[in-house]
């Protein structure tokens, strides 16, 4: 089975994590995001997936290579972006693409039950059916009611009244007669200008459950750590220490307080007296003495002198360096490189 994954967004909400490092292979719980999606992908049968990026494609090839365990990558790349269905029609030009295919975006964590999207599918005879998953809260995606024989009955992209709590989960499968619907040439929306037209033209909705959450926002990135941390998403991670955490082999934390929930990345070092707690370092990350982070993302190669307190849903971007005794407020968001300096507090940007 083909699959391709929608990895080309600017990740602009994950900013500024997502500055340097593109939202596809960001670290979560120390590994390159798709690596999960890849995982799961694997485990319903996919040995082929074509990965279509645009922004930053580079970085996405050189962490992923050409192949992860059983699954055959191949990456096509977009000069502008052509939205959530130019690119499958963009894929489908260049002949890479089979009869069937599976459309995912790339920035979903979940182990809902794919093959059994796939069998009702063909059951159905459908020409695109779309994953729905039932959330508690529907804004910021695209909602989608359902008839009793499953046919769609509206797609509702960010909608303000939804009429149900099942929303589109970014896992499609499709027809070449739905890829060639697409117009060519230029960005196209699924969201707004395929599936909408497709209703009441073979478009069917799976009822999916289990896990799933879109990690495209910092409170949804954290959650998605502590979700794996917890095992409440089935992954296969290395075990976590008796305060649910997971420190990468080698980085440095004696003295240090690190828990509970919390992800320190490669070649870390935590100073003595500095505490961590439900925070994610990614690589690099130097933390000196009797720092506090808390409920806060500090990216690759970030510094973090002596004394400093980073906040709840702050975000220190990439090689950023804090100078001793300075405080990143609540929710603060420090550019990647930015230098904090003189203990002054840094405010949200
Ligand atoms: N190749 C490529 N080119 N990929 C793109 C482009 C582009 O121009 N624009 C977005 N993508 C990718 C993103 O990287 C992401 O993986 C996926 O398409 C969806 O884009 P998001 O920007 O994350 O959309 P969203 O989260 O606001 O909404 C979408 O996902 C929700 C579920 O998470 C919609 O599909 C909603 O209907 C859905 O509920
Ligand atoms: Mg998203």
């Amino acid at each position: 089975m083909q699959a391709l994954v929608l990895a080309g967004g600017e990740g602009t909400r994950l900013r500024p994590l997502t500055l340097s490092v593109p939202k596809p292979v960001m670290p979560l719980a120390n590994r390159p995001f798709l690596t999960f999606m890849l995982e799961w992908l694997e485990r319903h049968g996919v040995n082929e997936a074509i990965l279509s990026c645009g922004f930053l494609s580079e970085a996405v090839e050189r962490v992923l290579g050409e192949r992860y365990g059983g699954i055959a990558l191949r990456y096509v790349v977009e000069d502008e972006p052509l939205g959530t269905a130019g690119p499958v029609r963009h894929a489908a030009e260049l002949g890479l693409v089979a009869d069937r295919l599976l459309v995912l975006n790339g920035d979903v964590l979940t182990d809902f039950d794919l093959s059994a999207e796939l069998a009702q599918h063909e059951a159905k005879g459908a020409l695109a059916t779309l994953a729905l998953i039932a959330v508690p809260d529907t804004a910021g995606y695209g909602v989608v009611p359902t008839r009793d024989d499953l046919q769609v009955e509206a797609f509702l992209e960010k909608t303000a009244a939804p009429p149900t709590n099942r929303i589109n989960a970014g896992a499609y499968v499709l027809e070449r007669e739905v890829m060639e619907r697409i117009p060519a040439g230029r960005a196209v929306s699924f969201e707004h200008e395929v599936f909408p037209q497709l209703v009441g033209h073979g478009l069917y909705g799976y009822l999916a459950d289990g896990y799933w959450l879109d990690i495209g926002t910092p409170d949804r990135y954290l959650e998605a750590t502590y979700d794996l941390l917890a095992e409440r998403v089935e992954s296969a991670l290395p075990p976590r220490d008796e305060t649910g955490s997971l420190v990468a082999e080698g980085s440095i934390t004696s003295g240090a307080r690190i828990g509970p929930m919390s992800v320190i990345g490669h070649h870390c070092s935590v100073g003595v007296g500095s505490t961590v707690e439900r925070s994610v370092l990614h690589d690099d990350v130097r933390v000196g003495a009797g720092s506090t982070i808390t409920g806060a993302v500090v990216a690759q190669g970030a510094r973090l002198e002596d004394a400093v307190v980073v906040e709840e849903g702050a975000m220190v971007g990439a090689g950023a360096s804090v100078s001793a005794g300075s405080r990143v407020e609540r929710g603060a968001r420090i550019d990647p490189g930015a230098v904090v300096s003189g203990g002054q507090p840094v405010g949200p940007a």
